[in-house]
């Protein structure tokens, strides 16, 4: 059995802030407490720094097929880049191709992941096809894949939007079986008549992206989601959501005390839209569905993560180096949409959150970490820090300034949205199931240290 001792931190759960020890004992938390006197194999000392759970990210794309290229992180590269910024967990979306069953979307991304992945990883299923055959593989999907959450993509017309009949029949299924629906929330039709419409009046450069995908286009999708979730009582989640518009259908949902769950992600609450209009082809770097907001969008985010309606900040990772981009050079619907993020999420919400006293130290944890946990049924194996609790822990020193490059980040794309931006807290050390797994900076575990994460049906979201 080996042993771990972190002395003289300070605790941070979503509901805790204590100084404490943490002895741990081979993967998991085995006492916490002060002054622990325990011998242990080895004995770091975290003054100063703060212990937060291992940072989740439920929304990750590595080596997803898309828009006619692959995103360029593997899942070891991507999860790796993720442990050196404090994220020990992802969640992938493991996607239907048309035509073809959920099983081998499960198996095509379980060979991507298993044996490869670097930080523990659980799967999405998402739903581009719901038929009869499909219907009939939701049980096993559940309970032998261990997968309790199910995606659909409301837009991406022609090769994984869905219609409403389709949203409408998978969720009666899911509450039968116990999964929850995630949904990327935008009117397809809409887009893609206005994006035709566009391309054939020649306005092809890349601030096309944003004027092709209005924030009622999120909004009226959220709301219809809303709707359908309400009629079938099935539990939801929204995933990457950008403005104030779709964040009051949420609200309006409240009052008749129904439960939205609600993703945004670091990107949306830090860039804004003006990006999109920058010379040349620099607006390609930040093309994502949807697109970045307004800086209003950016304060009612803010404000919906303290006001509980949002419960986690994701990063939607998704990166393509410039060349990948460059598909769309002469047509802005060609660009593949997505960018990077899993390497700085933590560091930034931090930074621009809690540094800049936009959220406190609990809330940090809980939209980083617990939230998600609680959500798809990771908690408390995942999620906090608590005796029997897996030991994936961060420490945080908040006094570390430092400066975002793509000369230094450990994702595999070739530039950083948030390149020169000056980040006030660092990860010094990502423990990973009682691993020490970065370690100022460095790697101590290799390909295949990652495992599969089974979830379960029924789980209670809070
Ligand atoms: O632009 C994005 N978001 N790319 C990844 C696919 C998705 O919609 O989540
Ligand atoms: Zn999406
Ligand atoms: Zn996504």
């Amino acid at each position: 059995m080996s042993s771990l001792l972190i002395k003289n931190g300070t605790i941070v759960t979503a509901s805790d802030r204590y100084a404490g020890d943490v002895y741990i004992e081979d993967e998991t938390v085995a006492t916490i407490g002060t002054h622990l006197e325990l011998s242990a194999d080895r004995v770091i000392d975290a003054q100063g720094c703060y212990l937060f759970p291992g940072g989740i990210d439920a929304h990750t794309h590595m080596e997803l097929p898309f828009m006619g290229t692959f995103a360029s992180d593997t899942f070891e590269s991507g999860t790796l880049a993720g442990l050196h910024g404090g994220t020990t967990c992802i969640i992938d979306f493991a996607i239907q191709t048309q035509g073809d069953s959920l099983a081998a979307a499960l198996d095509s991304w379980h060979q991507k992941a298993d044996g490869h992945a670097v930080g523990d990883y659980a799967f999405h299923c998402a739903v581009t096809d719901f038929n009869d055959d499909t219907r009939k593989e939701i049980p096993d999907i559940i309970n032998d894949h261990g997968i309790n959450s199910f995606k659909v993509f409301m837009a991406y017309k022609g090769f994984l939007m869905v219609d409403d009949r389709q949203i409408f029949e998978l969720m009666q299924e899911l509450v039968k079986h116990g999964g929850i629906l995630t949904s990327h929330c935008e009117n397809g039709d809409m887009i893609d008549h206005m994006v035709k419409t566009f391309v054939d009046d020649g306005k092809v450069e890349p601030r096309y992206h944003v004027l092709s995908r209005p924030p009622i286009c999120e909004a009226e999708a959220s709301g219809r989601v809303i709707d359908l979730a309400w009629q079938t009582g099935c539990p939801n989640y929204i995933v990457h959501m950008t403005c104030e518009e779709a964040l009051e259908r949420v609200r309006k949902a409240t009052l008749r005390n129904q439960k939205v769950h609600v993703e945004t992600c670091i990107q949306y609450l830090l860039l804004d839209d003006s990006l999109y209009f920058q010379d040349g082809f620099e607006g390609a770097k930040i093309v994502m569905s949807p697109p970045l907001r307004k800086k209003k969008d950016q304060e009612a985010l803010w404000a919906g993560i303290n006001q509980n309606l949002i419960h986690h900040v994701a990063t939607d990772h998704c990166p393509f180096c410039m060349n990948q981009k460059e598909m769309g050079i002469d047509n802005f619907a060609k660009i593949p949409n997505g960018a990077p993020g899993i390497e700085n999420r933590m560091e930034l919400l931090y930074s621009e959150g809690v540094a800049k006293g936009r959220i406190s130290l609990n809330k940090f944890v809980e939209i980083s970490s617990t939230g998600a946990a609680k959500i798809f049924g990771l908690f408390p194996r995942k999620g906090t820090i608590t005796a029997g609790a897996d030991a994936d822990i961060i420490i945080f020193d908040p006094e570390v300034k430092h400066t975002i490059s793509a000369d230094s980040h450990h994702m595999m794309v070739d530039y950083n949205a948030y390149e020169g931006w000056e980040v006030q807290g660092k990860t010094r050390t990502t423990i990973l199931r009682g691993t020490v797994a970065v370690d100022e900076g460095v790697a101590h575990v290799g390909e295949g240290f990652g495992k599969y994460l089974k979830r379960p049906p029924f789980t209670p979201h809070f």
